[in-house]
């Protein structure tokens, strides 16, 4: 190891990079795209207005935002490769593993697989947006014996991934709702799948290898994959008269509950402050409003008893599942808006570029004679 560098565990606290893509301030649990507010994006603007935003600096005017939203639709088939492909798959196979195998299988076919130019990049970046919402849709359709649903080109991007999803053209609250989550999950710094995509790209990798590995790293239940774990927490309670007892459990057997806890944010997630606005209307709405009713209580016994604070993955669990979306399927929806911030970074990472390569404290044995197979 480098003379006087020391061990942080987790990278805790360090900077790895400069960015101008969000402004996380986890002391007063402030959260910023480019200088937007996220409450105000989460309101107020579409995910692909967000996606504008994150990828080219500013808000699209009109007609910017118009032939930004052309380019989108235009680009969510996927290859037929890819949706047979799905058909040879294992129908128990993860969605996440099937993900993490598209994105790659759509690095083979895009024609700017291996051009990290910044054109070629916000080519790819459109074209990864709309393709994963299409792949992950279709991927469940097809898992489940049933034709994948094409694109609909009159709807928005967070309609059209709710139609392609269950077949349906989806209620107007429900759109909302969803358009909205996408934007919450768009981007969020240094965290551990984004700095994945950072880490590839600084080797001069391509966009499409980085964003594989980001969805690896996203995968995990102490990143993404939290909410699934969430909602399967929410089942094991049951009903809320019983979320004291298993409170009471948790608390004495010290276990780690998912959905709560964050690395940067003490004081509190302010994504998870709006998505619980969300989640209430749409469980209201869905008639499934004992999965909120469970989901406050709990907030409020964990936060009372351990100052823990709920997480983004918190209230999205209810929240996904009112709105249809598969259990299984809750950690692709994140990496289908957590697309949008990945493509942001890999491109600013290109931009001004050193190769990521820290250093591990070697505290094995000493150095020692190799011994022949014979004399061991
Ligand atoms: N449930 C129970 N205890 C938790 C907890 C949780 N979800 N999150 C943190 N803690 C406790 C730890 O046990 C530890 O207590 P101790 O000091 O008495 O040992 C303390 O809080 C610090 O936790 P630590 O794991 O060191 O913090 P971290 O910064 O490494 O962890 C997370 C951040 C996100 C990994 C962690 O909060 C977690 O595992 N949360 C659950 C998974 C999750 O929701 N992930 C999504 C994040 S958006």
């Amino acid at each position: 190891m480098t003379e006087g560098s020391a061990l942080i565990r987790g990278l805790e606290g360090v900077v790895a990079a400069q960015t101008e893509l969000c402004d996380l301030d986890g002391a007063n649990g402030r959260l910023a795209y480019r200088g937007y507010d996220i409450d105000e994006l989460a309101r107020q603007a579409t995910f692909e207005e967000v996606a504008y935003v994150l990828w080219h600096g500013d808000l699209p005017k009109p007609g910017q935002l118009d032939q930004f939203t052309v380019g989108l639709i235009a680009a969510r088939e996927l290859p037929r490769d890819v949706v047979q492909a799905f058909r040879l798959t294992p129908r128990t196979t993860d969605p996440m593993r099937v993900l993490q195998a598209t994105v790659a299988m759509l690095g083979m076919h895009d024609p700017d697989a291996t051009d990290n130019s910044k054109p070629a990049n916000l080519r790819k970046a459109a074209r990864l947006m709309s393709q994963m919402a299409t792949a992950i849709c279709a991927h469940h359709r097809v898992r489940g014996g049933l034709e994948p649903v094409a694109p609909a080109a009159d709807l928005g991007h967070a309609a059209n991934f709710l139609h392609m999803l269950t077949g349906q053209r989806p209620a107007a609250a429900a759109v909302k709702a969803f358009d909205a989550s996408l934007t919450l999950y768009a981007e969020h710094e240094m965290n551990a799948s984004t700095f994945t995509t950072r880490v590839i790209t600084s080797t001069q990798s391509d966009m499409h290898s980085a964003v594989a590995g980001g969805v690896g790293a996203i995968k995990g239940p102490l990143h993404g994959g939290a909410g699934e774990a969430v909602m399967r927490t929410l089942f094991e309670i049951g009903e809320v008269d019983n979320v004291d007892k298993f409170a009471d459990e948790a608390l004495a057997t010290k276990r780690r509950l998912m959905g709560f806890g964050h690395r940067v944010y003490k004081a509190g997630d302010p994504r998870a402050a709006i998505l619980l606005g969300l989640a209430e209307a749409a469980c209201r709405e869905s008639g499934q409003f004992k999965w909120f009713q469970m989901a406050v209580k709990l907030h409020k016994r964990i936060g009372d008893a351990k100052g823990l604070i709920p997480n983004v993955d918190f209230y999205s669990a209810p929240l996904f599942y009112s709105l249809g979306i598969p259990v299984d399927l809750f950690t692709p929806v994140i990496a289908a808006g957590r697309i949008t911030g990945w493509t942001a970074n890999i491109i600013e990472q290109h931009e001004d570029n050193r190769l990521i390569r820290p250093r591990g404290e070697y505290v094995g044995p000493k150095r020692r004679p190799y011994l022949p197979l014979g004399s061991r």
